[in-house]
């Protein structure tokens, strides 16, 4: 099966000198999520904003089930839903008014577009939330909201950055089943980026660790594991820290090209 998402050779580097992707080539597999890794300033944010054609590389190709989309087409905003890293709501709109605003950005028609809410609300647990001033809404719950209002359109494609930050355990896990729920039973496909790698390894099917700008590692988290430690059984978190910890050796060594 052709992949979701490809990216051949990408190149950034941002106005101030900052080069956050450096030759960056990866596939994302179709109906499954894929996790991407890798420490503060690796330039996760920056692959998610060029694959949403929120950011324009200086090089390289984005192609999004096998076409080249370009920035801000419809097209684009179709197929994929999307929430950021950082964000915003308006702080005196409600949740459920930030559901009904967003039904109109995608000329939802009504009636599709209070189905469509009911589903949402039911999918991410937002039923208590729904009255509520954005400004009053928790971490958590705002988290859960962007990504409801990134699926209103019902997209194939999710893709959040950093979406399961501040969310308490309950929440996290009422998160994970609707993203599996869309997975399973949508056929969708997500990419995400976090920094909790017990939740990689128990819900994404695929990880790329991204280091520099570039991938040090795409496949699955099993194999990294036994990649990493092939005498002993790690965790996902373990075999990370061994990674970047011999990728840091070697950068200092200067062996690495
Ligand atoms: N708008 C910008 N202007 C200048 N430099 C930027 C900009 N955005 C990001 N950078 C720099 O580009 C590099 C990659 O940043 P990016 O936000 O993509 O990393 P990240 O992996 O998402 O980091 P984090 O884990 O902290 O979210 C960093 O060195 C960052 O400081
Ligand atoms: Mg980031």
């Amino acid at each position: 099966m052709t992949p979701a998402i490809e990216i051949r050779n990408l190149y950034k580097t941002y106005r101030n000198g900052t080069e956050a992707l450096s030759g960056l080539s990866m596939q994302v597999a179709r109906n499954c999520t894929t996790a991407v890794l890798g420490p503060n300033g690796a330039g996760k944010s920056t692959l998610v904003r060029s694959v949403c054609g929120l950011c324009t590389p200086d090089r390289g190709e984005v192609l999004i089930q096998e076409r080249r989309i370009q920035p801000g087409s419809r097209d684009l905003a179709t197929l994929i839903g999307v929430a950021g890293q950082d964000n915003d709501l308006d702080p005196d709109e409600t949740a459920l008014q930030h559901l009904w605003f967003q039904s109109r950005l995608y000329r939802m028609s009504r009636a599709t577009a209070h189905h469509r809410i009911e589903e949402l609300v039911e999918l991410f647990q937002l039923q208590s939330h729904l009255e509520k001033p954005a400004r009053n809404l928790s971490g958590g719950t705002r988290r859960k909201l962007h990504c409801a209002l990134a699926l209103i359109h019902r997209p194939q494609l999710l893709i959040l950055d950093e979406p399961t930050v501040g969310m308490d355990p309950e929440v996290r896990q009422e998160f994970w089943q609707a993203i599996d729920g869309f997975v399973r039973q949508q056929q969708g496909t997500v990419l995400l980026t976090t920094q909790y790698l017990e939740e990689v390894d128990r819900h994404a099917a695929q990880m790329i660790l991204l280091v520099d700008g570039i991938s040090g590692y795409q496949g699955c988290t099993g194999e990294f594991k036994k990649h990493m430690h092939p005498d002993s059984t790690e965790s996902l978190e373990n075999s990370y820290l061994t990674f970047i910890r011999q990728h840091r050796h070697s950068i200092e060594q200067g062996g690495l090209q």
